[in-house]
């Protein structure tokens, strides 16, 4: 992708995004989250995309599908309010329809086109397709994890303040109960991603995050949440009863694991 295809790229996600500023004060508070969610995802692609070492990476479209990936969440606040898609509306979906009615897409040859299309489509299925073209699965991956790495720091960030700034399209419906879920145990006991409809609490919601890490691809992105301490801020609101302590401990464990094959 050369810069003047990139820049029309960016521009047309400014122009997109700035139609959606509304006077209400929460409205406006998760539109700005997510416009500074996206510029984070766009660099931590980069960073990430850096230090694998595959020369063929093209950092220009890394970016864009960066930059495109959330592009839905706009409408689906504008729309439904809440950014739970279970009960609004696949936001990827959202993002494809927006796109593609926009013709942005049209200055790009067409593999490029269906690669931006089809990493967006993927980024937030609980799983990637078992086997693709290695360039789908490269960019996906990539998309993954700078997404995840910047939702585990946003997550936080409002755990820590929702009683004094509550946020309704952040909590899922979830209710604010000392306790687990039998689904999100099993779920994190097997070492898979915690899936949405067995999850209650908020409790629930913490562990959904913390596993996470069975997902991640790239052992910067490893490191990254390492440093940054996600996962025992995240641990620090769960309750201290055998099954969490069980949970915590497994999780810390694979942690490690994880990190020690990487380095
Ligand atoms: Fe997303």
């Amino acid at each position: 992708m050369d810069s003047k295809q990139f820049s029309l790229c960016r521009k047309w996600f400014e122009d997109y995004a700035a139609g959606f500023h509304c006077p209400d004060e929460e409205v406006e508070r998760n539109i700005d989250l997510k416009l500074q969610h996206t510029y984070r995802v766009c660099e931590n692609i980069k960073r990430i995309a850096g230090t694998i070492g595959i020369r063929c990476i093209d950092l220009a479209l890394a970016e864009v599908i960066a930059l495109f990936h959330d592009v839905g969440r706009f409408e689906q606040l504008r729309v439904y309010g809440t950014f739970n898609d279970r009960i609004s509306a696949d936001h990827s979906k959202i993002a494809i329809q927006a796109i593609n009615s926009s013709g942005v897409l049209s200055c790009l040859p067409i593999r490029e086109r269906n690669l931006i299309r089809r990493c967006i489509w993927y980024h937030n299925k609980y799983h990637l397709p078992d086997s693709d073209s290695a360039d789908f699965l490269l960019y996906s991956r990539l998309i993954r994890d700078a997404d995840k790495l910047d939702i585990l720091g946003v997550v936080l960030e409002h755990f820590n303040k929702r009683e004094e700034q509550p946020n309704q399209a952040m909590d899922f419906g979830m209710i604010d109960e000392p306790r687990l879920s039998p689904d999100v145990i099993s779920d994190v006991m097997q070492e898979r991603m915690v899936r949405m409809p067995g999850m209650r609490t908020f409790e629930d919601m913490r562990l959904m995050y913390l596993s996470w890490i069975f997902d991640i691809n790239f052992p910067f992105t490893i490191a990254s949440i390492k440093e940054s301490g996600y996962l025992e801020r995240l641990m620090d609101g769960l309750s201290d009863d055998k099954e969490s302590l069980q949970a915590k401990d497994f999780l810390l464990k694979y942690f490690e694991k994880k990190g020690e094959v990487y380095i």
